[in-house]
């Protein structure tokens, strides 16, 4: 009788939800039931504005008619193929189309279906990169603290927030870490890229001095660290990483997962800085975070250093079920036209001085401690309740969400990330409330 319903089919209590403090949600429910454009509708009939892309991947907003059009039909006319040994022609398009709209160095696109294989693949490319070449001894991957890759084990990893990595175990062997490049004493209330900082960037010299550059293989950093709570990279830092990088043949890798298509104003955050790393990755917006999709870009160079060998052998053992998915492929292809018939990178472009102005008009207000922006992205920084990190901004959010706006919140950090068709008034209803929020909190 195993296919007897047990409970009723409103139970919340089966799904075990993902980063989520479950009891309290299930005690209180935050339900969506549709979106349309800017707005999320609540089980109630309200209407809440998004103020975060669903999570930083909705970037073309929501019900897009090109999107839900090329999802359908394909679901009639390939639903899926192997991935393993046999191809489909919607994959290598998008292959195509998305090398194209990636900066110059990048021909080559190997899919997965979430941010975190992406970086799982790219860390796998990297060390598998470096054998091909008869550099072995290249094992070493370093992250940087505070960063965000994902929740896989080569993810968790390099990546260097405590709370993801302290409950599981020792992790992969021969990681080390940057430090991060926050640094409220001198940056705070920053606009744009901050001043201070580029040094930072010189500790990698020290972390090749400690453990030799023939032993590292990679250094993986988000050009822009979202998850963590919006940290801008330091004028000069990147650049600084790459020329050392460079310097010692280590390869650099770019989490582009949030930073990817059009968030920062250009299609990739490389562009944007003018600075090129070896591999990309990137998820989320491929698919307008509608399919499950992800990808790493990847240089000829990279790529040619397996095309050896026999003709007949697999040059990558690696990859997925459902890598370049045919329905995930025709949304990907419709996401990436639809960025360019709609002009969306540049629209955040020229949004985002009209959003840096309304997200820097909340300083003053309570407990605000920080404010950082790029492109369309935002965060207000909280001081922390004593003795209960984490609360007060949580409890913004809730707040805001009674008043009809949807915003992120990590640590007492408010993140914000909207959709980029997003239009004046709402940047205005969004930071309004915002504000009306941030002058009630305890
Ligand atoms: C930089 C970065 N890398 C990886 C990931 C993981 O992506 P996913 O949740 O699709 O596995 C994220 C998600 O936010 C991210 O921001």
């Amino acid at each position: 009788m195993a296919l007897d319903q047990k409970s009723a089919p409103n139970d919340l209590s089966a799904f075990w939800m993902p980063f989520t403090a479950n009891r309290q949600f299930k005690k209180t429910p935050r339900m969506f039931v549709s979106a349309d454009g800017m707005f999320y509708k609540t089980g109630d009939g309200r209407e809440v504005l998004d103020g975060t892309a669903g999570l930083w991947c909705c970037n073309a907003g929501h019900n897009q008619p090109k999107i839900v059009e090329a999802i359908r039909q394909q679901a009639g006319e390939l639903d899926y193929a192997p991935a393993f040994q046999m191809g489909h022609p919607k994959a290598f398009e998008l292959a195509t189309r998305l090398c194209d709209m990636a900066p110059e160095p990048f021909e080559h696109a190997f899919f997965t279906n979430s941010g975190s294989e992406s970086v799982e693949t790219a860390l796998k490319i990297a060390l598998a990169y470096h054998r091909a070449r008869g550099e072995g001894s290249r094992t070493r991957l370093i992250g940087r603290e505070r960063g965000y890759h994902g929740v896989n084990f080569g993810g968790i990893s390099v990546g260097g927030i405590v709370n993801n990595r302290r409950h599981f175990g020792t992790l992969l062997a021969g990681v080390d870490h940057l430090p991060a490049t926050h640094l409220p004493e001198k940056n705070a209330f920053t606009r744009g890229q901050p001043e201070h900082g580029a040094e930072l960037a010189e500790d990698l010299e020290r972390i090749v001095a400690l453990h030799g550059a023939e032993t590292i293989a990679a250094v993986i950093v988000e050009p822009m660290a979202g998850s963590t709570g919006v940290l801008l990279p330091p004028k000069g830092y990147l650049e600084r990483l790459r020329e050392i990088c460079t310097k010692h043949g280590i390869l650099l890798i770019f989490d582009e997962v949030i930073t990817g298509f059009g968030r920062l104003g250009s299609s990739f955050a490389a562009e944007h800085f003018g600075v090129m790393p070896d591999l990309i990755t990137c998820a989320k917006g491929l698919t307008n975070g509608v399919i499950p999709m992800g990808a790493v870009l990847a240089t000829a160079e990279i790529h040619d250093a397996f095309m050896q060998g026999p003709e007949h052998m697999i040059e990558l053992f690696h990859g997925y079920t459902y890598s370049g998915n045919p329905i995930a492929s025709a949304a990907g292809l419709a996401t990436l036209e639809t960025y360019r018939e709609q002009g969306l990178f540049e629209r955040a472009a020229e949004l985002a001085p009209y959003w840096e102005e309304g997200l820097h008009s909340l300083r003053g207000l309570p407990h605000v401690i920080d404010i950082r922006n790029m492109g369309l992205i935002g965060a207000v920084e909280l001081s922390p309740i004593a003795g209960a990190p984490t609360k007060r901004a949580f409890q913004a959010f809730l707040d805001c969400y009674e008043k009809g706006v949807l915003i992120r919140t990590t640590g007492d950090i408010i993140a914000m990330s909207p959709p980029l068709i997003i239009e004046k008034p709402h940047i205005d209803q969004l930071f309004g409330t915002l504000a009306d929020v941030l002058k009630t909190l305890e």
